[in-house]
């Protein structure tokens, strides 16, 4: 029978968790033993007596580890953490592998199969697998709230018998997953919102949310769209072009949430200190990009630095802040994976090509991902 461990977390500040009392039970039905180490859910507001309800085992680590054949993870762990997991187990988990290059090759060396969920393939059956969307929506949301309470006014128009507080303004860069659950919660909170992105697809969809779409639309090869849905590395002209529309417009705006990334890139970056300091004494940012190097200058991660009267804040792991709901998606994200490739006779996920090349980090000993490859 197939032995699935869930381990507690390690990392500082991480407080999400990769199986749900939810989760587990759909796990056993595919003819699983779930183990789950002690703990591992306290800080995402799940009991050990919870996971057992649900049919988990739950102990210390080497009795969670113990001949497990696959490993899920928020984070990859360390091989150490490994010790007593059948020889080759499947480790699947947000392995940050650019980031994190010494774990992947350190599990390569351990023998065990490394699968980095963010690497999922952006295909439509892929959705509901997609790590990177399931917490960055999340995210999204989790960054408005934080500016609407770091900001000294409120975000709807009020008419009140003492009169009138006029709307905040809020700008949202960066119009992916994460950009549009901000538009869309800047919206419902009542402020004035406008976005930009490098993607000219995301115009209709900033508008279909009701809010104003800025771009900058007279330089050549504006098309910033990649392979995969993801943004490419702009040119130097649009780069200028960006840089001078963004002055203009970020000077009015009291909110600005920024969520531009490029995939093994450095985050672009967005907004100069000098662009803070036209801002009004009194506004937000929030650098959702903070933790791969940030979209504003002077950004800090778990740091509210204050620039020219403007508070510049950031989470070095955003999700990590609903953990309960980032858990719940997370742990649906990997049930959704485990279930859409499980073979019943062999008790084990068994991966397509397409899907398999993309995820699969180590193999048999070795590093084989392309991105990898150096
Ligand atoms: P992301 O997290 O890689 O980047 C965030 C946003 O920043 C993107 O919209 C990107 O175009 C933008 N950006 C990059 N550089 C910029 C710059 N210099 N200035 C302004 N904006 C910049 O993107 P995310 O959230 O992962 O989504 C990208 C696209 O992929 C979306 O269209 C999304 O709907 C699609 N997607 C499809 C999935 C599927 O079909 N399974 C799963 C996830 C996303």
């Amino acid at each position: 029978m197939t032995t699935i461990a869930i381990l507690r977390e390690r990392a500082a500040g991480e407080t999400r968790v990769a199986a749900t009392p939810e989760t587990v039970g759909k796990l056993a039905k595919l003819g699983a033993t779930v183990r789950v180490e002690a703990g591992a859910g306290q800080s995402a507001s799940i009991r050990d007596a919870d996971f057992a309800d649900a049919g988990a085992a739950v102990g210390d680590l080497s009795g969670t580890v113990n001949g497990a054949d696959i490993v899920l993870g928020v984070a990859a762990p360390e091989p150490a953490l490994l010790d007593g997991a059948k020889p080759g187990a499947i480790v699947a988990a947000i392995c940050d592998p650019f980031g994190r290059r010494d774990n992947v090759d350190a599990l390569a060396q351990a023998g065990y199969e490394v699968l980095a969920m963010e690497f999922m393939p952006r295909i439509t059956r892929a959705q509901s697998m997609d790590v990177l969307s399931s917490q960055s929506n999340l995210a999204g949301y989790k960054a408005v709230l934080a500016c609407a309470d770091n900001f000294g006014r409120a975000f709807p128009m009020m008419m009140t018998a003492a009169g009138t507080i006029p709307a905040a303004r809020a700008f949202v860069m960066g119009v992916g997953v994460a950009g549009l659950q901000a538009i869309a919660t800047a919206k419902r909170l009542g402020a004035q919102v406008s976005a930009t992105d490098v993607r000219s697809a995301t115009r209709e969809q900033i508008e279909s949310l009701g809010a104003k779409p800025i771009f900058v639309d007279k330089v050549e090869g504006i098309e910033g769209e990649g392979s995969g849905g993801y943004a490419t590395e702009m040119s130097d002209e649009y780069k200028a072009a960006q840089a001078d529309l963004v002055s203009s417009h970020i000077a009015r705006q009291d909110i600005v949430i920024t969520t531009a990334l490029i995939p093994g890139r450095a985050a672009p970056r967005l907004i100069t200190d000098e662009q803070i300091a036209t801002m009004k004494n009194g506004s937000v940012i929030f650098d959702l990009a903070v933790a791969q190097g940030g979209n504003v200058e002077g950004s800090v991660p778990d740091t509210t630095v204050e620039r020219h009267g403007v508070k510049i804040i950031g989470y070095a792991n955003t999700p990590a802040h609903l953990p309960a709901d980032a858990s719940a998606l997370l742990a649906r994200n990997f049930y959704n994976f485990l279930s859409a490739f499980w073979d019943e006779e062999k008790g084990a996920p068994v991966l397509d090509e397409e899907i398999g090349d993309a995820i699969r980090l180590t193999h048999s000993g070795k590093v084989v991902h392309d991105r990898l490859s150096s």
